[in-house]
């Protein structure tokens, strides 16, 4: 069996982060969030992996995942020329699937609990494909499945009038059947060959289509609150190590303090992760923080929010909160008078102040 990954989405609910980097690339609990699908993979013992890369942001995700030996897997790019749908990238990568089976995994995507069950389940009662089900609150934003008596009846991609609230999740199995479903299929109205519509294919040729309805939880993290819920989800998870070095500091609760990093006269309570060689003094990190490599936190609070390598939040009276800032990104006060604030910020950014 081998894997597909596709990581040629453009992020745009994202920007400005994704202007500059890859969506797949945003890290949750300091690390990029295509790697856990990827390990997922590997932990289910797929050792073939494609990766479907765009040609704007292909050889950032080449370059940060490389060959695929840090996973003990062997990774081949495939450059889908333009965002023509998820069907379109199962055929773009025909060639190197062949007729095996797959798992198709959305590399946005986050699943509780990997996909090592679920494979050895088709494997076992092979289906022509098994999708992934969990009722969401907002099930127009999704592709959406019907069912009777425990058999796909239809699915519909993000309906305006949605009949069940089970969302397709992002992970899905397949035989080599979907090429075919893939080129029967039209663009659906956004302009988009839709798996949706190619596994609603394979149920109108009466081919088994099993559906498997999640109970742990599952994130999409195509938007801020969602990275910041996956960011919570899973350092949840996490397990206390404390390597850096630690001065008058605090450190509560399952908290990873990387090697390198220094503590000067702060708190942090977990869970939290402070990557290496960042850099607190006078500081206060909160629950659910994810402070990126390299970054620097001065007379500041933070809170619930994501930094990215090689950040700084100095000299601020109010806590940082609910944030997400992007690498290299500098806050900070000009101590100077008139006392205004002074901004040099991208498109798309989004500041509040209180
Ligand atoms: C895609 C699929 C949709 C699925 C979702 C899961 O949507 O088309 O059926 O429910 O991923 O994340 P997109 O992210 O392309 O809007």
């Amino acid at each position: 069996m081998k894997g597909l990954i596709l990581s040629g989405g453009r992020g745009t609910r994202l920007r400005p982060i994704t202007f500059t980097s890859a969506k797949q690339l945003v890290p949750v609990a300091n690390r990029p969030v295509l790697f856990y699908g990827i390990q997922a993979m590997a932990d289910a013992g797929i050792e073939e992996i494609g990766i479907i890369i765009a040609p704007e942001t292909g050889d950032e995700i080449r370059e940060t995942t490389g060959d695929g030996s840090q996973f003990g897997v062997r990774i081949t790019y495939i450059v889908q020329d333009e965002p023509a749908g998820l069907a379109h990238a199962v055929l773009t990568a025909e060639p190197f699937l062949g007729t095996d089976p797959f798992v198709m995994y959305l590399g946005d995507n986050l699943l509780q609990g990997g996909i090592t069950e679920l494979v050895r389940d088709f494997k076992a009662n092979t289906p022509d494909a098994l999708i992934l089900l969990t009722p969401v609150p907002d099930p127009e934003h999704y592709g959406v499945a019907e069912l009777h008596d425990g058999r796909v009846t239809r699915l519909q991609e993000k309906p305006p009038e949605p009949k069940t609230d089970l969302a397709l999740v992002g992970v899905y199995m397949f035989t080599a059947e979907i090429h075919d479903a893939a080129r029967a299929i039209a663009p659906s109205p956004r302009g988009e060959l839709e798996i949706t519509d190619a596994i609603q294919w394979l149920v109108d040729q009466d081919r088994r289509v099993e559906p498997h309805v999640v109970l742990g939880w599952w994130k999409d993290t195509g938007r801020l609150e969602d990275m910041l819920e996956a960011n919570r989800l899973v350092l949840d998870t996490i397990e206390r190590r404390v390597d850096g070095d630690l001065t008058d500091s605090t450190v509560d609760g399952r908290v990873i303090v990387e090697e390198g990093a220094t503590l000067t006269r702060s708190t942090v309570r977990g869970p939290a992760i402070i990557g290496a060689g960042a850099r607190l003094v006078d500081a206060y990190v909160g629950p659910y923080s994810a402070i990126g490599a390299g970054c620097v936190i001065e007379r500041a609070e933070v809170e619930h929010s994501i930094l990215l390598e090689n950040s700084s939040v100095r000299d601020l009276d109010a806590r940082v909160e609910s944030s997400l800032l992007g690498r290299d990104v500098t806050i900070g006060r000009s101590l100077g008078q008139p006392r205004a604030y002074r901004f040099l910020v991208g498109d798309s950014s989004d500041i509040g102040i209180a």
